[in-house]
């Protein structure tokens, strides 16, 4: 990964849509998805995988109104994944946590299991405290972690991928049958290789160092 390139680079609007990412490249990328850490190993996300032209389709016939300028980024993208995320976290998902974590073996010694669990179980009462009930807030928070360290990762292995915040939520999650299910949208990516014609050649445009940076 170049990362000078990446300083100078625009975010990627319009893909190519004759190119496809390799499929093993992309496993690899969903495998780095699936590794994602998660606060208290929390792990509040489903991802919906666009790899079809109907898949791609069904998001992008959701992004209508004044989203609809994402719809053709979505159809031409090589692949697309809507990222959704729990809106709460009911004592069922720890339990389904903790038992996956027992079974591979997270803690050799299970009295450590067992004060991590106590300790990841109080820890969710409090973020849900701070959060003042609203626990999809604190959870999101990951979602957006989870989006920038993909990008990153499809970066290494030269994928363009861009967060696409500019969606309806309760139309795309009506498109995926989420509405009334405990999930709901956070986030779209589209990934791909760039239509080299509509790339910008301007450059990219930030605050200056002296504005966001203090050094002391
Ligand atoms: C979280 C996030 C959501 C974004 N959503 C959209 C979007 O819905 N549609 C779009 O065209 N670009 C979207 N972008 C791209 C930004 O608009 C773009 O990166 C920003 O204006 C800076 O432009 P540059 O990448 O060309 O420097 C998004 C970027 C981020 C980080």
């Amino acid at each position: 990964m170049n990362l000078d390139k990446l300083i100078t680079k625009h975010l990627t609007r319009y893909f190519d849509p004759s190119k496809r990412i390799p499929e093993e490249t992309f496993q690899q990328l969903l495998r780095y998805l699936r590794s994602s850490p998660t606060t208290i190993n929390i792990q509040p996300n489903h991802f919906h995988v666009l790899e079809t032209q109907d898949g791609k389709n069904k998001l992008a016939d959701a992004l209508v109104g004044r989203f609809a300028d994402n719809a053709e980024k979505v159809r031409n993208a090589s692949h697309a994944i809507v990222f959704t995320t729990r809106k709460d976290i009911p004592d069922t998902h720890l339990q389904e946590i903790f038992e996956k974590e027992r079974a591979d073996g997270r803690f050799a010694d299970p009295e450590i299991q067992k004060g991590w669990e106590a300790g990841a179980s109080n820890f969710v009462e409090i973020q849900t405290e701070n959060y003042g009930g609203d626990v999809l807030h604190w959870l999101e928070k990951n979602t957006y972690l989870i989006v920038g360290a993909t990008m990153m990762a499809a970066a290494s292995l030269g994928v363009d991928a861009t967060p696409l915040e500019g969606f309806d939520r309760t139309t795309v999650d009506a498109a995926f049958d989420l509405t009334d299910t405990d999930y709901t949208t956070t986030l779209l990516m589209v990934l791909g290789y760039p239509d080299e014609a509509r790339v910008s050649r301007q450059p990219v445009s930030r605050f200056d160092a002296e504005k966001i940076f203090t050094h002391m």
